[in-house]
């Protein structure tokens, strides 16, 4: 059973959601088919997993402002990716080991319990920070219990220790921790159990001034491990890097390690960081394996500290949501996101043109237009520069001479304009989804991926395509 204070907090929560329900309903900007809070403020996906034949997706959420805070765990789940029910409440900060926040964490199937761990943040009367690594299970995978601490810190780190990713790897369950060092260099530190509450600390497996990194942050965020085609990809959000060319752009950054992990030695041997998306807003991204054997990524769209208070939608009283859910492949050691197939579901209405030439003009296309739309562009031949604008706030744009894609957007923070960019050998293909206040560009087959919060005039459906010199394409739009 769930203490008198969880519950208590819990149905404190509840009538918050009652309280603003007509409000953020009533919001333009509200997304139509991303998972988004029912009030309040929501970031990192949670315990991402494909449980008894329901994908569940929890997050982490502060229901009483738009802004950061004590967490609790929201609760979506579906049976196919594409629709989603709002659960009631997993989790919420009430114990001594969690009163400050119920921060970020992972799920597992343990013998048939649905089983969660997450970051217990606590401060002190002096206002000094501790964690501890927290667990809670289910039998009906809707009603969680705490079942208190597992892991405290180690000797060697900071109390900047969080976010608990868990799996098994034969008989044995692992559990990689993202962290910071005394002496204030990020890391993932690894643990092993045979029985998911006894932990034996095995070290960090990357990060720190390590000779193939250098100084690579201060804190790593939100880290995950698994195998992906006969390779250990470790993901993980540093905080700390300084921008570098078209590298680094956003506040913190979310990317990726490819290598080998010695399960016995606990060392990780891996190439470069690569960032997972080369969009505005993106981070805490998590993942898991479905029972198709798909290694399914889910991100927040949103970044920290960033200006929340100028972010449109919080008049209407919620604020972030997470990105559409990504099969994840590596191809050549890069890692490529593809949607999944289940969002075809959404698809109506399709228009399509085949071999459409612009030369030097600039063209819209009857039907091509749309707020709550997908878009399918594939480039038979490119001269020079080609460029989509949306919605009159957001560009695309694509250099083949320079061999550079920009977006470009209003920035909803000053109205000026912003971009981020990536260097591209050739343009393929563009894969976009957009829903009612944000785009996902999925860039030649998920090659790299651009993700980002648009607020355009909600009116404002147009998409224009220009070329400065030649491009031939097909084009087809579905509403979603
Ligand atoms: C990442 C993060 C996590 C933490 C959670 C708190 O966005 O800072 O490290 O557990 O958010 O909400």
């Amino acid at each position: 059973m769930k203490s008198a204070i969880e519950q208590r907090q819990i149905q404190l929560a509840q009538m918050e959601i009652e309280k603003y329900r007509s409000i953020v309903e009533a919001d333009p900007y509200r997304l139509s088919y991303h998972l988004m809070p029912p009030v309040g403020l929501m970031n990192d996906p949670n315990g991402f997993i494909h449980w008894n034949g329901a994908y569940h997706v929890f997050y982490q959420w502060m229901p009483f402002k738009t802004g950061h805070g004590a967490k609790f765990w929201g609760h979506y789940t579906s049976c196919d990716l594409v629709h989603w029910k709002l659960e009631p409440v997993a989790l919420a900060p009430s114990e001594w080991f969690d009163k400050n926040g119920c921060y970020s964490g992972s799920a597992v199937d343990n013998h048939g319990l649905l089983t969660l761990f997450y970051t217990g943040n606590v401060k002190d009367e002096d206002g000094n920070r501790h964690t501890y690594q927290c667990m809670a299970v289910s039998e009906n995978g809707i009603d969680f219990v705490k079942k208190g601490v597992v892991v405290t810190l180690p000797d060697g780190y900071t109390a900047h220790f969080r976010d608990p990713k868990v799996w098994k790897k034969d008989d044995d369950w692992y559990m990689i921790v993202g962290a910071q060092s005394e002496s204030l260099d990020g890391k993932a530190v690894l643990f092993r159990s045979k029985n998911l509450t006894q932990w034996e600390y095995l070290g960090a497996i990357a990060g720190g001034k390590q000779k193939q990194l250098g100084e690579f942050g201060y804190m790593w965020e939100c880290p995950d491990l698994f195998e992906l085609d006969g390779q250990d990809v470790l993901i993980v959000c540093p905080q700390g890097l300084q921008a570098k060319g078209m590298h680094y752009q956003n506040v913190y950054q979310a990317g990726y390690f490819v290598g080998r992990l010695n399960y016995e030695t606990a060392e990780f041997v891996h190439g470069s960081f690569t960032e997972l998306d080369r969009g505005f807003e993106f981070y805490a991204p998590q993942t898991t394996l479905d029972a198709k054997g798909r290694r399914l990524l889910i991100a927040w769209m949103g970044v920290p500290d960033q200006d929340e208070e100028k972010h449109p939608t919080i008049q209407q009283r919620w604020i972030h949501a997470l990105t559409l859910p990504r099969e994840l492949r590596l191809i050549d050691g890069k890692l490529h996101q593809v949607p999944v197939e289940e969002l075809q579901k959404l698809r109506k209405n399709e228009i399509a043109y085949t071999n459409v030439t612009v030369a030097n003009e600039e063209i819209s296309l009857e039907g091509i237009s749309g707020n709550v739309i997908e878009l399918k562009f594939d480039i038979h031949q490119l001269e020079g520069m080609i460029e989509m604008q949306i919605r009159n706030n957001a560009r695309l744009i694509y250099h083949h001479d320079e061999r550079v894609l920009t977006l470009e957007r209003k920035s909803f923070v000053n109205g000026l304009t912003e971009k981020r960019q990536c260097r591209l050998e050739h343009l393929l293909s563009l894969h976009i989804f957009l829903d009612t206040s944000s785009i996902e560009v999925f860039v030649n087959g998920g090659e790299e991926v651009f993700t980002a919060r648009l607020f355009p005039y909600p009116s404002n459906h147009s998409i224009v395509i220009a070329a400065n010199g030649k491009c031939i394409f097909d084009i087809t739009k579905w509403n979603l």
